[in-house]
């Protein structure tokens, strides 16, 4: 096994909150993406075969109460920021009343959702209504017939008005993620930059991870961070890193000039890069993943999972909880190790983990 030495980026002798779920690196764990259901509405290719996958029966997935119980649990230890996905999280057909619930623990987290935005049109007021904060959508392409090919499915319109009605509700800055693949979409990366400033949504490429079902993933077939940078600075733009990182897996970027303009006067917007393979953020990640049955992830990459299902079921008191999830965080692993020899993909795939 290959040891990765990191450094926790808190400077030296600060200490972590009393409590706080900490681990052997010093990284603190404040974020947590609750994978609600393993379900999705689109298969597109970079993530599922065209068939689907062996959903979760009903009685693995969580029930909202238990979802809710182990929410308020991590709240209580430390976590500020909840994120819900899926699969497809607007397939819960009790979505917003989780959101509700969870808008009403204390302290209150921040709440957002990741979607694939089929059905955000009709949901967005409600998700609003009931306490979400934010909201991110996956668009990466603007072709129709593009994207029929890319999800398998016809939705594009659908999810151009899901985004629009998002930013309407109130639910922004409305981030939209892109996925880009060559011989696909890759040469709309200029294109879908222009739409997202045009509308005032925050654009974020991220970079394909080995999490495909089909286990296609190439590293030299993968589009990288540099190849869009070079692709938006030859479509006319330009880019500049705006500030610090920070514990957030985007790079942003300020877009200060585009195509046939002679430079703006004031940037009009920004772009974001998730560059998870190539430029890797793991010695700064603060994130933990819990799984719409039950298990607790501390990286995406990670071969093993903590049952907290399990124990929930068998009438652990939360006590008995906050010891397993805290020894589970201790283990967290350095880094994801993609290139490194050794390196497996996970079992599970992305729609199964939550993005
Ligand atoms: N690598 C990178 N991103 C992926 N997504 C799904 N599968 C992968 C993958 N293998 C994206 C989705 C969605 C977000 C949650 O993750 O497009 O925007
Ligand atoms: Fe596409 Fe996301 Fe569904 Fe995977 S989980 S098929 S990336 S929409």
């Amino acid at each position: 096994m290959t040891t990765v030495r990191i450094e926790s980026t808190r400077p030296s002798g600060t200490p972590a909150p009393d409590g706080a779920l900490v681990d052997r690196f010093g990284r603190v764990a404040t974020d947590l993406r609750v994978s609600l259901t393993d379900l999705c509405s689109l298969r597109c290719t970079y993530c599922m075969p065209a068939e689907g996958l062996d959903w979760l029966s009903r009685a693995q997935r969580l029930t909202d109460d238990e979802f809710v119980r182990l929410v308020r649990l991590f709240v209580r230890l430390g976590v500020t920021s909840v994120r819900l996905t899926g699969g497809e999280p607007l397939v819960h057909p009790t979505l917003p009343s989780v959101v509700e619930r969870l808008s009403s623990l204390t302290p209150r987290p921040e709440l957002s959702l990741t979607t694939n935005g089929v059905t955000l049109a009709s949901h967005a007021q409600a998700l609003a209504a009931s306490g979400l904060d934010r909201i991110n959508v996956s668009v990466d392409t603007l072709d129709r017939e593009r994207f029929r090919e890319l999800t398998r499915r016809d939705r594009l319109p659908a999810v151009l008005e899901g985004v629009a009605a998002a930013r309407d509700a109130g639910l922004g800055p409305v981030k939209i993620n892109a996925v880009l693949v060559r011989g696909g979409n890759l040469h709309e990366a200029p294109k879908l930059l222009a739409w997202a400033l045009e509308a005032g949504y925050r654009l974020r490429f991220i970079e394909h991870m080995p999490l495909d079902a089909d286990h296609t993933w190439s590293r030299t077939d993968m589009v990288t961070a540099d190849e869009i940078l070079t692709l938006l600075t030859d479509a006319g733009y330009t880019v500049r890193p705006h500030g610090e990182r920070g514990t957030a897996p985007a790079e942003e970027f300020d877009v200060t000039d585009g195509p046939g303009s002679s430079g703006w006067a004031e940037p009009v917007g920004r772009l974001g890069i998730i560059a998870s393979v190539t430029r890797p953020f793991c010695r700064d990640c603060d994130r933990l993943r819990l799984t719409a049955d039950g298990q607790l992830r501390t990286c995406l990459f990670a071969q093993s999972e903590t049952d907290l299902r399990g124990p929930l079921r068998a009438g652990a008191s939360d006590h008995d909880l906050a010891e397993l999830i805290r020894t589970a965080v201790a283990g967290k692993q350095a880094g994801h190790g993609i290139g490194e020899s050794g390196f497996t993909q996970p079992d599970r795939s992305m729609s199964a983990i939550g993005g």
